[in-house]
């Protein structure tokens, strides 16, 4: 019989030299700094979830444009600025195109029967070129024009009252509710926004999916502690809310498919949606729970954030006089005197759209974008970062790189100007959706809808803050979220224009 000793003896060798070997890798190839955190629990005590764009912010400051942070048992890296935003989004864009599992996340979707939490792979290309081609074309957008004028319409009709009674506006409010309203409309063919108990049940079902997709669950980062999920309900209300909202979809599906439903007309993306599954028409077998989980993906990704852009727009607005009155100039002057401007005289107002570019790169409402994770080890700056390492992007930093902004904190729209510098993905120090594969396909839908509402708003009205509240007063708070929301609601006096 051999002996164990013999044995080690012999295999001895080989495991030094694997050892060796495995440290010279790990020298010439360095992971980036960051802060030290604890043995298996990492940095997670250090990072508080409300504002974790900020935090990072300052520890870029401290680490460098790359760093690293340990969430558990999990490698992530900060990017925070538009160079190394730019080497990962053009040269290393196939490697870190896939999205970190997560257990919220996944729930709700699914398991990622849709787009924005599904990996990167076949059948993210399909469900991608069934959302670009069939639900946020610019053909469809446009179809969808007149319920977006009704709506701005609508919500300018309460804001007269509001103004002939001298009430205040709360205006985080009246957006949310007008962007959740055009959405819901667009999506599925009628509005939750009356009065009642079914329109909070919906914000009630929506509020809680938001902050389901944006909380920490241990078992994400420290698998074997999992159990604590459980111990701090934090499973059971993930139960409940994707119960909710399963309910929710399958009352609405059945409602679109009732052979005695009366018209067609209100045609909404659901519609789409069903008749694609009848057709079989996508390599993809649709089914309903693909269906359910592409609606979450529509209602969330295009409600919060267009309602934040709007709030945090007027926000700014506020804040800054000289702009507010610079751009209702433009608008009143080139708009001529009509009371209702339409898309096409919007498309005449250069500062508008340098505007709405500023308060994108000031306030971008997905100050980490969505997180990716590398899907095969890659060079980013002078570092290899091995598979299945988390990778943020720091847009909110990134808006403010001193290298490619002059006055970064400045609201200054003028600075767009005489510049190319657009959001679509090519510019890397303005990247409020996101760049590369996995770039936002819902830019068409959310410029149209800011166009139309601040266009008309501004044109409309003049604004004014209530008795007693200085401009300075205005804060900046933000809601934890994947979209940032201003916390404190805006207060303010419409007067219509004479
Ligand atoms: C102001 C409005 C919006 C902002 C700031 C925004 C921002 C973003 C960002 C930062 C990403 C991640 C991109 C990346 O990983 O590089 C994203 C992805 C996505 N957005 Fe938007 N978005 C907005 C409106 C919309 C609208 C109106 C829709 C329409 C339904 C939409 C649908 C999506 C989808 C489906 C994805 C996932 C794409 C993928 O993973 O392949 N978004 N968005």
């Amino acid at each position: 019989m051999v002996s164990p000793l013999l044995i080690l003896y012999l295999i001895l060798p080989v495991i030094l030299l694997f050892f060796f070997q495995y440290r010279r890798t790990l020298k010439n190839k360095p992971f980036p700094p960051g802060p030290r955190g604890l043995p298996i629990i990492g940095n997670l005590h250090q990072l508080d979830n409300s504002n974790l764009y900020l935090q990072l912010y300052h520890l870029s400051q401290k680490y460098g444009s790359i760093f690293s942070i340990r969430l558990g048992l999990r490698s992530a890296i900060v990017v925070s600025s538009p160079k190394l935003a730019k080497e990962l989004f053009k040269d290393h864009d196939l490697e870190v195109s896939d999205r970190p599992k997560l257990h919220g996340q996944q729930r709700l979707s699914y398991n990622g029967l849709e787009m924005i939490f599904s990996p990167y792979g076949e059948f993210w290309r399909e469900i991608r070129k069934i959302f670009v081609v069939h639900l946020l074309s610019s053909r469809r957008v446009s179809r969808f024009y007149s319920i977006r004028v009704f709506e701005v319409k609508q919500m300018m009709k309460k804001l007269y009252g509001h103004a002939s009674s001298s009430k205040v506006t709360n205006l985080n409010e009246m957006l949310w509710s007008l962007t959740t309203t055009i959405i819901c409309r667009i999506v599925f063919g009628r509005s939750y926004e009356d009065e009642g108990t079914e329109r909070s049940r919906f914000h009630g079902m929506f509020n809680e999916c938001q902050a389901m997709w944006a909380t920490f669950f241990v078992s994400d980062y420290i698998p074997f502690l999992g159990w604590v999920d459980k111990l701090t309900g934090l499973r059971a209300r993930l139960e409940k809310n994707f119960k909710d909202l399963d309910m929710f979809y399958e009352e609405v599906i059945a409602e679109r498919m009732d052979p005695n439903r009366k018209t067609q007309e209100n045609e909404g993306i659901i519609d789409v949606l069903l008749q694609l599954k009848k057709q079989s028409s996508s390599s993809v077998e649709l089914t309903k729970d693909h269906i359910k989980a592409m609606l979450l993906d529509m209602l969330v990704a295009a409600t919060d954030t267009t309602a934040a852009t709007t709030v945090w727009a007027m926000t700014a607005l506020l804040h800054n006089p000289r702009v507010m009155k610079k751009v209702q100039e433009e608008i009143r002057t080139l708009g001529g005197k009509k009371e209702f401007l339409e898309e096409d005289d919007i498309e005449k107002f250069p500062y508008l759209k340098a505007v709405i570019k500023e308060v994108f790169r000031l306030y971008p409402p997905a100050p980490l974008l969505v997180a990716r994770e590398t899907n095969k080890a890659c060079m980013i700056g002078s570092y290899e970062i091995p598979a299945k390492t988390i990778v943020f992007v720091n847009a909110w930093a990134i808006h403010r790189d001193p290298e490619s902004w002059k006055d970064p904190e400045e609201f200054l729209p003028e600075r767009f100007l005489d510049s190319t510098v657009d959001f679509h993905g090519h510019d890397f120090e303005l990247i409020p959706f996101g760049a590369g594969r996995r770039i936002c396909p819902g830019i068409p839908m959310a410029v149209a809808s800011l166009n139309l509402i601040l266009a008309n708003i501004l044109n409309s009205f003049d604004w004014e803050l209530p008795e007693g509240v200085r401009k300075e007063d205005i804060d900046t708070e933000m809601l934890p979220g994947l979209a940032q929301h201003k916390k404190n609601p805006l207060y303010v006096l419409a007067k219509p224009r004479i």
